[in-house]
């Protein structure tokens, strides 16, 4: 339908859409998408209209309702549409209007609902940083369908009982969740001290704290904490030489006789634990970082030089950034894309949309995001069959799934 096109580009075209455009200018605009909606009811030419308007508010939290729309959005919540209702409710929440946020709320909380909605309802409220939520995120935590998205989304809150509820649960999650729980006591100085607190009095294994964890730790820049953090944990600065010196010896180590005997199958399994939330191979994985199914993964050198030293050579959309919130959050990521004033950052856990008002400081960083000191969490045996696993020129079987 050659006018639904039409009526898209007059979406990206309008000021509002521009984020560099007044605040004044970008309601008036909102209002007049919000009465194009009310002529009409076609439900595939009212998805794209929503789409457009959701994308040109991606990243902002306090949009005034846009007249006209109380009227609209009931209409638009009963569509046959899944698609016009799932967008118009998100619409909603960011409008903050208040039946959208109760029922959105009550989906979050629902036994009844499905794994998938109840985490999308509940990722919208976080993104909304809807007022007073950091205690309902707490009690979440101990619902396994969602304690994930709680744990991350805890981050956004500065509550002070927050660090104390997570840690006392931190033994029992499973190696995600711990990530998650991690990266969430990182991101504040108050957390952060009761984190390194934590593994001062071993209830956090030092080993549970990646190098780039503590990198982020650094970057709150409290020198009291990171002094603790030195003594705790040890220091991150391998210079050079002992890096070289590190692949020296599992070149010798790991010899043409001892990768004979690596198993493979036990490899995909430690690619699983600690790359896969990074890397894609043979079509399963992450991709925050390269695809590593058409690299020269079956070379030991390139293996070890890119495991061992990540921020030797590192390519420019890899970089990482340190970002300090207007809420003094620190997050650390890569920049995925920046449109006007918004940025999305990824994270090791999540992508961040984040708009020019939120940023206090934004500092690139010369290390890579993937973190160092991997292979010292490993026995030879391990890197012997996580080695063996990349040189594998088809998928494996898991180790104990036979
Ligand atoms: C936190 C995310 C993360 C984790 C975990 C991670 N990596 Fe990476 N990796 C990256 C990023 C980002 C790059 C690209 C930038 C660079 O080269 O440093 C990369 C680059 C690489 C490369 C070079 C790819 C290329 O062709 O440029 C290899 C090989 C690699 N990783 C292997 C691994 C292995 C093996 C593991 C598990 C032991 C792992 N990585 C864990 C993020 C990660």
């Amino acid at each position: 339908m050659p006018w639904r096109s039409l009526l898209v580009l007059t979406v990206l075209a309008a000021p509002w859409f521009t984020p560099v455009a007044p605040a004044r200018a970008d309601d008036d605009g909102l209002a007049a998408l919000v009465q194009v909606l009310q002529q009409i009811d076609d439900d595939g030419v009212r998805r794209d209209l929503l789409i457009g308007m959701r994308e040109g508010l991606k990243g902002r939290k306090d949009v005034p309702l846009p007249d006209g729309w109380t009227k609209i959005y009931p209409t638009l919540a009963k569509s046959a549409n899944a698609q016009v209702r799932d967008y118009a409710r998100a619409l909603a929440i960011t409008f903050d209007d208040p039946t959208a946020i109760a029922e959105v709320r009550a989906v979050a909380l629902a036994k009844t609902a499905s794994a998938t909605e109840r985490n999308a309802a509940l990722q919208m409220l976080v993104d909304k940083r809807l007022a007073d939520f950091a205690p309902t995120l707490q009690t979440l935590l101990d619902d396994p369908v969602v304690q994930r998205t709680a744990l991350r989304g805890l981050a956004a809150y500065d509550d002070p009982h927050s660090a104390k509820m997570i840690l006392e649960r931190y033994p029992r999650l499973d190696s995600d969740a711990r990530q998650d729980a991690l990266t969430t006591l990182a991101t504040r100085k108050q957390s952060a001290t009761e984190l390194v607190a934590a593994v001062e009095q071993n209830i956090i294994p030092r080993r549970d704290l990646s190098a780039f964890l503590v990198r982020q730790l650094h970057a709150l820049k409290d020198e009291d904490l990171s002094r603790r953090l030195r003594a705790a944990w040890g220091d991150i600065r391998e210079t050079p030489q002992d890096k070289q010196a590190k692949i020296a010896k599992y070149t010798q180590l790991l010899n043409g006789d001892v990768l004979a005997q690596g198993n493979a199958a036990a490899g995909r399994a430690i690619f699983e634990r600690t790359c896969k939330q990074c890397h894609t191979l043979y079509g399963e994985g992450a991709k925050i970082g390269p695809d590593l199914t058409g690299s020269n993964r079956a070379n030991l050198e390139y293996v070890l030089t890119n495991v061992i030293d990540p921020s030797a050579a590192i390519a420019r959309e890899y970089k990482m950034n340190i970002i300090i919130t207007a809420d003094g959050r620190v997050l650390t990521g890569m920049i995925v894309e920046k449109t006007g004033d918004r940025i999305t950052l990824q994270t090791v856990n999540e992508r961040i949309v984040l708009v020019e008002d939120d940023i206090e400081d934004l500092q690139e960083s010369p290390v890579s995001m993937m973190p160092e000191g991997q292979i010292d969490a490993l026995t030879p045996e391990q890197v012997r069959d996580l080695v063996a696993y990349l040189a594998t020129k088809q998928q494996v079987e898991l180790e104990g799934t036979k």
